[in-house]
């Protein structure tokens, strides 16, 4: 992928500009020694930078200074070197380079600032310690690969600011350092040292300030917001991490939807190298998403799709399937198609992965044609009735040679353990179709989630999220049945994004306060001012947030955010380039009226 504007002006030529139609005239090229090359007379050294490579030839016998120079080269040398483009001898034309046709015959070299050995090699792909990656990140982002992803991410986010702008959002800033805003995890806090005790949080995300927005008359806003959560790191989550963050007025769900599944087919259409499953993102409730695909982040790329059977083995004469029935649980499976004669060690293995999974056990069937229909091969096959083994394969869609899997469980656990499998399967078998990418919507989320340590209900979105209009009757006798005005944005596994339609009634904003135990000092303390706003005439309003890491990360094909992130945390949280977090000196401390209290050294996660 080469980038070159003719329009930019520069008093010197880049790496990647020049080709045939340059033949015969005098530049100076600027950039990075990528490779060097000796051949006894003749030196040839590949100049690199953003824009691409060039050859460059020295030849002692009409550039001798040069040569002397060029002599003393190394890799991630800076140089600024002169000559006139000249034609490749024939025969070493490279057609799968911009530069490929010309090389630049040199007279003059300048060396603008030699290099130390890079602690690995920048010009080639090779497999580094990524702590060392981070540590020199300004050498690992010299490399192609990090290069085309900075430029993948700036594209995207130019994509989002001309399709928001078109449609009249306003690109906002709010603050960094602000009062706690809840979003499920810890604060970031920054001391005040004018206020002695008191301290500011960073905002996990801009919610309050883009729905103050919204009072405030501005009706569409986006930010590309940095937000700032202190939670367990995974390949998809950092510390500091990145939405496009945005809010409209007078809106119900739809128009976010549709504003955003616009923007994100624009998106994905100039920028992925794959198409779109559906140019139309499939919609399915969480309900549906959970019995299906076991997930409420469903890879939709693959089928596998589970199938409840609990009623065609509620009387079953295998004891686990009829007594999980009997005492409320559920029973669950989906086929694999093609594999009813995988040999015992992989029954096995699907066993043990169901196990780590949390599977108490997977009951697998292989399906061969039979004399009353199909037959099952199965350790649990002699108590199984002909009906209940073509049964159990029309509910999952399974013909002879398929192999089907199930579990059975209270439903909670069920989901989660064959969500899992169904992943696993899909890559152990490669039933992705990784030429594609697949988005769906999540509509229709609980309002709130039960949290069986704090015994109490929580907001499984956010506080500020609207119930459904037919929902709301059941706030107070049954809170676990009222559905959420929220939707959720997925892409091939991954959740890109989160919003929701917001309360913008006091009363009922209120209620949700109580429904989550907040007292009412609690709440003027924590979101008084949000409430006195939505006494001043709050425009019914609704937003979402999706996360740009995540979402260049898989336009780039990457399977970590850090790859997409110029100066990212590792995975504990560090910043290895500039060595943060680091001590706090002991004049911060006074000033910040703050006094240590450090655990043990050896527990010390620093440490
Ligand atoms: P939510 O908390 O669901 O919603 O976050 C929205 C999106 O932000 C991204 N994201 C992250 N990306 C990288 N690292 C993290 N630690 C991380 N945490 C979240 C994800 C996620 O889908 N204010 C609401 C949005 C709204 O209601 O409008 C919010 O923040 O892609
Ligand atoms: P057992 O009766 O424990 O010997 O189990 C017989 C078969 O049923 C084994 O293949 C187990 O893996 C499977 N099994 C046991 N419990 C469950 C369960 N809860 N769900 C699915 N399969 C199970």
């Amino acid at each position: 992928m080469q980038e070159t504007k003719p329009t930019v002006k520069r008093s010197y030529t880049t790496c990647g500009e020049l080709n045939a139609g340059n033949i015969g005239e005098q530049v100076t090229l600027k950039g990075w020694v990528n490779r060097r090359r000796d051949h006894g007379g003749l030196i040839f050294l590949d100049m690199r930078d953003r824009y691409g490579i060039t050859q460059v030839v020295i030849n002692p016998e009409n550039a001798r200074d040069a040569h002397a120079v060029a002599e003393g080269v190394r890799g991630e040398y800076v140089l600024a070197v002169t000559g006139k483009v000249g034609e490749r001898p024939e025969g070493t034309e490279n057609p799968n380079m911009a530069t490929g046709e010309i090389e630049l015959v040199v007279s003059d070299i300048e060396v603008l600032n030699p290099s130390k050995t890079p602690p690995f090699y920048v010009n080639q792909e090779s497999d580094v310690d990524e702590s060392l990656r981070l540590t020199y990140r300004y050498l690992d982002l010299r490399q192609p690969r990090m290069q085309r992803n900075l430029r993948l991410r700036h594209r995207a986010i130019k994509i989002i600011r001309d399709y928001l702008d078109d449609r009249d959002f306003l690109e906002i800033e709010t603050p960094i350092m602000v009062k706690s805003t809840p979003e499920g995890a810890r604060d970031y806090i920054v001391p005040s040292r004018v206020f002695p005790g008191d301290v500011y949080a960073l905002p996990q995300s801009p919610q309050q300030l883009k729905q103050l927005l919204m009072v405030s008359g501005t009706d569409r806003y986006y930010q590309i917001a940095r937000c700032f959560r202190d939670e367990d790191l995974r390949a998809d989550r950092q510390p500091e991490f990145t939405q496009l963050d945005l809010e409209m007025s007078f809106v119900d769900r739809e128009d976010v939807l549709d504003l955003t599944e616009g923007l994100f087919v624009k998106m994905f259409s100039e920028l992925a190298e794959k198409p779109l499953k559906d140019s139309t993102f499939p919609r399915l409730s969480y309900q549906e998403s959970l019995l299906k695909y076991g997930t409420d982040k469903p890879d939709t790329r693959f089928g596998l799709e589970i199938s409840d059977v609990s009623e065609i083995v509620a009387s079953s004469e295998f004891g686990v399937f009829a007594n999980t029935v009997k005492s409320g649980g559920v029973v669950r499976g989906f086929s694999v198609p093609g594999k009813g004669d995988i040999p015992r060690s992989q029954v096995d293995a699907l066993t043990s992965a169901a196990q780590g999974f949390g599977a108490k056990g997977l009951v697998w069937i292989g399906l061969e044609e039979g004399e009353n229909g199909l037959s099952a091969r199965s350790p649990i096959a002699k108590f199984l009735s002909d009906d209940e083994v073509n049964n159990l394969a029309t509910a999952t869609g399974a013909s002879a040679g398929d192999l089907m899997l199930f579990v059975a469980d209270k439903e909670a656990p069920t989901a989660e353990v064959l969500g899992r499998l169904r992943n696993h399967v899909a890559h152990e078998y490669e039933l992705i179709d990784e030429g594609s990418h697949a988005f769906c919507w999540i509509l229709d989320f609980p309002l709130f989630e039960w949290d069986e340590d704090g015994n109490r209900w929580d907001a499984a979105h956010h506080p500020f999220t609207s119930p459904m209009d037919e929902d709301v009757q059941f706030l107070d006798s049954d809170p676990a049945r009222v559905r959420a005005k929220s939707y959720d944005l997925v892409l091939d596994g991954f959740e890109l994004g989160s919003g929701s339609i917001r309360i913008h009634d006091r009363d009922i904003q209120n209620r949700m306060f109580g429904l989550l135990g907040y007292s009412d000092e609690q709440v003027e303390e924590r979101f008084g001012h949000l409430l006195r706003a939505f006494e001043y005439g709050a425009p019914p309003h609704g937003g979402i947030a999706p996360g740009i890491d995540r979402t260049v990360m898989l336009l780039a094909g990457e399977h970590n955010i850090r790859e997409v992130i110029a100066f990212p945390k590792n995975q504990s949280g560090q910043d290895l380039l500039m060595g943060a977090p680091s001590p706090i000196d002991e004049t911060q401390l006074q000033e910040l009226h703050l006094q240590l209290d450090l655990p043990p050294e050896e527990d010390h996660e620093d440490e």
